[in-house]
């Protein structure tokens, strides 16, 4: 008895918060109790689905009459148990501090001013902005802590690294450290561009590779060649992927389908693969980093694009089961999941009135800006995350919060 208590206690406790109950004690829920306060809630919330059919985030671009009339089953509450002030007392303890000893801290008030919260601003156009290589010396004076945030040292391939996510997060590997850069992409103009200047700009050993990562013969060539020109790679970051959207399913053409497929979740384990084989010959431990999305994990809303959101939610499995394999080599994988971000891939025209609804269902309310997978990359490329393997990061302005 005592071992079916906890469980129970657990799920009932989920389910008060989520029908507004009053907090229940510590005292333990049984069966019965827990079977009616299961279906109290389970009416309230289809009584909440059929009085708005729109998802919420829809509704708060029309207000409803709900959020006009707020309620409250806490109303019981009274204003003078909280505590609210104009000013909030601070104590610094710091070797400035004016007291003579440092335990003498310094005390001052700040002003509570809750309509001075700035709207969050995606950062300005990331295109422009200079490279700046983590320069050895620098490296050596950071704090330990610091020191794993970065990749010093590590060979770092990037496959769709000719733009786009993949391009900024190799901009960023090169940031935080990098000691050589292997683009691999389809597109040879724009790879040799983009490792052209990621070279001008950072001195770095930068080295372009066109190859299509559906053709697994190329892409593991490709993986000895930076083995020999630059060393063992530490790290992928697999960002090559395409996207078709607004195809209802009925009328999805198979070829597409499977092509679609083939560079997005094959491409995927190729190039892991090529990767994973090298650092297993090697006995090195390394770490892959899979670009899913969220539509892996969520149905995006209007556009119809079963086959993407399949792929990606294969790419997001294929991270886990590839996770669980190589762990015992020391090879940690796993995926970042963009939701929509500000690239190529979305600056369609056609796509103009569909970004309108996608802020509109973000709570940010706007599109990701092309580098703001950076530091989540950079975090997972470098040994700050060292016990972190399977995970599927999802950056998405809160969209999937909905
Ligand atoms: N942009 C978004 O909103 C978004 C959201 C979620 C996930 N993603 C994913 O992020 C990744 C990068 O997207 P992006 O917005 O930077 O796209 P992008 O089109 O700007 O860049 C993709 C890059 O991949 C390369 N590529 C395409 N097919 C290839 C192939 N078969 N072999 C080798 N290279 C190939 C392209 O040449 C290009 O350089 C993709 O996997 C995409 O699905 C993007």
């Amino acid at each position: 008895m005592q071992r079916l208590r906890a469980p129970i206690q657990q799920v009932g406790s989920t389910l008060l918060s989520r029908t507004s109950f009053p907090r229940a004690s510590s005292r333990p829920v049984f069966l019965p109790q827990l079977a009616a306060m299961a279906a109290v809630a389970r009416s309230a919330r289809l009584a909440a689905r059929l009085s708005s059919p729109l998802r919420p985030a829809a509704r708060r671009a029309a207000p409803s009459a709900a959020r006009q009339a707020p309620f409250s089953l806490s109303a019981r509450h009274s204003k003078s148990s909280v505590i609210q002030g104009t000013e909030v007392p601070v104590s610094v303890y710091s070797p400035d501090a004016k007291g003579a000893a440092s335990s003498s801290p310094d005390h001052f008030s700040i002003p509570v001013n809750p309509a001075a919260v700035p709207a969050p601003e995606a950062s300005s156009d990331p295109e422009d902005a200079p490279i700046t290589p983590l320069q050895d010396s620098l490296y050596h004076r950071l704090p330990r802590t610091l020191q794993k945030m970065t990749v010093h040292g590590k060979v770092i391939i990037v496959t769709g690294g000719a733009r786009g996510l993949g391009n900024h997060m190799a901009r960023a590997c090169a940031e935080a450290g990098a000691k050589a850069i292997a683009i691999f992409d389809a597109n040879q103009e724009l790879g040799e561009a983009a490792a052209a200047e990621l070279h001008q700009q950072t001195g770095l050993a930068v080295s372009f590779f066109r190859v299509d990562v559906r053709d697994g013969a190329a892409v593991e060539a490709a993986v000895q060649n930076v083995a020999d020109l630059h060393g063992v790679p530490d790290v992928l970051v697999n960002s090559a992927g395409i996207a078709d959207s607004n195809i209802p399913a009925e009328t999805y053409d198979a070829a597409m389908f499977r092509r679609l497929v083939d560079i997005n979740l094959t491409g995927s384990f190729l190039a892991a693969q090529a990767v994973g084989r090298a650092l297993i010959a090697a006995r090195r431990p390394g770490s892959i980093i899979l670009v899913a999305s969220m539509s892996g994990s969520v149905v995006n809303y209007p556009q119809e694009q079963s086959c993407y959101n399949a792929s990606k939610a294969g790419v997001v499995q294929l991270g886990r089961s590839l996770a669980a394999e190589w762990a015992k080599h020391g090879i940690r994988v796993n995926c970042i999941s963009p939701g929509y971000m500000d690239t190529a891939l979305n600056k369609v025209p056609a796509l103009d009135a569909q970004k309108k609804i996608w802020k509109s269902l973000t709570p940010q309310a706007r599109l990701g800006a092309a580098d703001e997978l950076n530091g989540l990359c950079v975090f997972l490329a470098s040994d700050a995350s060292s016990f972190m393997t399977g995970s599927n990061v999802i950056i998405d302005g809160g969209y999937t919060l909905y």
